[in-house]
């Protein structure tokens, strides 16, 4: 059977509490192994738990940049969906040491989701985000573990920020960019401090990312889904899970006029290498 890698995804998410044994089946069922992604200490938890009962599961730990202050996100910011509620963050503090103890785990994979939103941010919420990003890119060097990294509209900070603290970051691997929404020219900077990047189903509906796509190479591509949200075509406005992760390497395949079967060799082998797994 094809094997794919979903490298971003949250099945540990209250969206799958009624069936995440069916859906965690499904993907393995399908060939899909996955890393589910913590975003703050209780989900990190609980992605933990998950990769600790199932087979070809992981985990990250990490405090997601929208979760380090008090602050409202609407369905819309979301990316739409039924299973997008609007929520409160109530805003955590990132306490470094419980966050090493848990990645002591050995299936924990990477550092995040962690980074900069500068999505409808207050001023003062921002030298907040920089700060417990730069912790966390503090631990990642520490337990010699790849970062996952979030950013929306923050790309220039972003880059300043990993080109001032990877000198330290020794891995040739040094992380992924999830959800890459940047320009060609933002992509080339990461590449450059060696990230790759991953892409989940908005390829399928939003044409706009089919020159980065053809763009990057192969070897610096991975697959996402970031279930529950944004579901490839043709499950668009539902509930999105990891065993659709296929849809996206479809979607590449497409884009990059290779088979499916090659795009699902390199970005598993991209993961496995990146993750040491
Ligand atoms: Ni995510």
């Amino acid at each position: 059977m094809q094997k794919f890698f979903d490298v971003h995804t949250h099945v540990q998410f209250a969206a799958f509490k009624d069936d995440l044994d069916e859906v965690i089946k499904r993907a393995r069922g399908a060939g899909v192994s996955m890393i589910n992604i913590g975003t703050q200490i209780d989900t990190s938890k609980a992605a933990i738990d998950l990769a600790n009962k199932y087979e070809g599961l992981w985990a990250t730990v990490g405090l997601h940049p929208i979760h380090t202050s008090k602050s409202f996100h609407d369905v819309q910011e979301l990316g739409g969906g039924e299973s997008a509620k609007a929520f409160t963050s109530r805003g955590e503090e990132f306490d470094y040491e419980k966050y090493k103890e848990l990645a002591f785990n050995p299936k924990v994979v990477a550092i995040g989701e962690c980074g900069l939103d500068y999505h409808r941010l207050e001023e003062d919420t921002k030298k907040k985000q920089f700060e417990i990003f730069e912790r966390q890119i503090e631990l990642a060097q520490e337990l010699k573990k790849p970062l996952m990294i979030h950013c929306r509209e923050a790309f220039t900070d972003l880059i300043n920020i990993l080109k001032s603290k990877i000198v330290n970051l020794k891995s040739p691997y040094p992380g992924v960019i999830h959800f890459f929404s940047g320009i060609k020219e933002e992509a080339a900077k990461l590449m450059d401090l060696g990230f790759s990047f991953s892409f989940g189903g908005v390829i399928t509906f939003a044409r706009e990312y089919e020159k980065l796509v053809d763009y990057i190479p192969l070897d610096r591509i991975l697959l996402e889904t970031d279930a529950p949200y944004v579901a490839p075509i043709p499950y668009r406005g539902k509930r999105n899970e990891p065993s659709y992760v296929i849809e996206v390497g479809k979607e590449i395949a497409l884009i990059k006029k290779i088979t499916l079967e090659e795009v699902a060799e390199q970005t598993t082998q991209n993961a496995e290498k990146i993750f040491s797994i």
